[in-house]
């Protein structure tokens, strides 16, 4: 078994050289990632091992990826437990993440029913809940420059940070930001779309907010709930439970969500599980589990 000091040391050489994929590694990272077996011999020199990063062009959410892994290491090493307590370089490196996450959306959007043509169309409305330091509330709003987007959370200090993160993009126009619990939400036909990190939001209040989620959508409109992607072995799954633990996340797999899904009255429920590779190891790109609020005529009369 590796010791602590030398796997602690090996991560943090992998997210010092992920950017360097195409050329040769610089020495001496690259003597201890040949020493970890993380690199193939290339034409004069190291190369990370083909695979390893699964899409190059990610190289920098990769990067951003294992930043945090190591942040939040720290955090959890030192017995932090929840959100609230998480400094502001967490936040900002968790935000960093998620707000690549804006064009997984956009994908996935793509493939629900009239939901892209809505996105696009004068008038659009997204919620973001849980919004952190608002890199995805942005994401959204600059690519779709229709819509209004507005970012729930409980933290003011997120909060002030996600103001900071609208202006910087230039979309503080069409960023709104609100303090509140998504369990307390009283919208009505108010969003085209709803995005919901269940694995950031603790189960009780997503229980709560699901059926006022269907209320605030439009009629035609989408709930996106996204879900930590399953781990593969036991160590994978007992440090998915710890982070769970840390963050008081809900602790569902993708078909638990989607069974409350259709509980809470959500028609077309479906779960897409995006290639991996967008995310970065141990944060992984989220499973994604849609449901739509029906419309009237989808209503079968009485
Ligand atoms: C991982 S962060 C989201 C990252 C975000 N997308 C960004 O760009 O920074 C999760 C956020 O959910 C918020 N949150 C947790 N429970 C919540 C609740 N019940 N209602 C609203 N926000 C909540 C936390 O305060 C935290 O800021």
């Amino acid at each position: 078994m590796t010791s602590a000091h030398d796997a602690a040391w090996v991560l943090a050489a992998l997210a010092a050289s992920v950017l360097h994929t195409g050329d040769r590694l610089p020495e001496p990272l690259a003597g201890v990632l040949a020493a970890a077996g993380l690199t193939d011999p290339g034409d004069g020199g190291q190369r990370l091992k083909a695979g390893l990063i699964r899409n190059p062009d990610h190289g920098a959410v990769v990067q951003a990826g294992i930043e945090l892994l190591l942040r939040q290491a720290v955090q959890a090493s030192a017995g932090t437990r929840d959100w609230a307590a998480q400094p502001d370089e967490v936040m900002l490196a968790v935000g960093r993440l998620t707000g690549s996450g804006a064009s997984l959306v956009a994908a996935t959007a793509g493939g629900l029913e009239g939901l892209a043509a809505r996105l696009r169309s004068p008038g659009a409305a997204i919620l973001d809940v849980g919004t952190g330091v608002g890199e995805l509330a942005a994401g959204l709003a600059a690519l779709f420059p229709s819509a209004h987007v507005t970012g729930l959370d409980v933290l003011p200090r997120a909060l002030a940070h996600a103001s900071h993160t609208a202006d910087r993009h230039g979309v503080a126009g069409r960023v709104h930001l609100r303090r509140q619990d998504v369990a307390t939400l009283v919208d009505v036909e108010a969003y085209d779309l709803a995005w919901l990190p269940t694995r950031f939001v603790p189960a009780a209040a997503v229980e709560v907010a699901l059926p006022r989620l269907l209320v605030a959508l439009r009629p035609g409109g989408w709930l996106l709930a996204s879900v930590a992607r399953s781990a593969q072995d036991d160590l994978g799954r007992a440090v998915r439970t710890w982070q769970l633990a840390l963050t008081g996340g809900a602790p569902w797999t993708a078909d638990e969500v989607a069974d409350r899904l259709t509980t809470a009255g959500f028609d077309r429920v479906e779960v897409h599980a995006p290639v991996e590779g967008e995310g970065s190891p141990g944060v992984g790109t989220p499973v994604l589990v849609a449901g739509r609020r029906g419309t009237p005529s989808a209503v079968a009369p009485a």
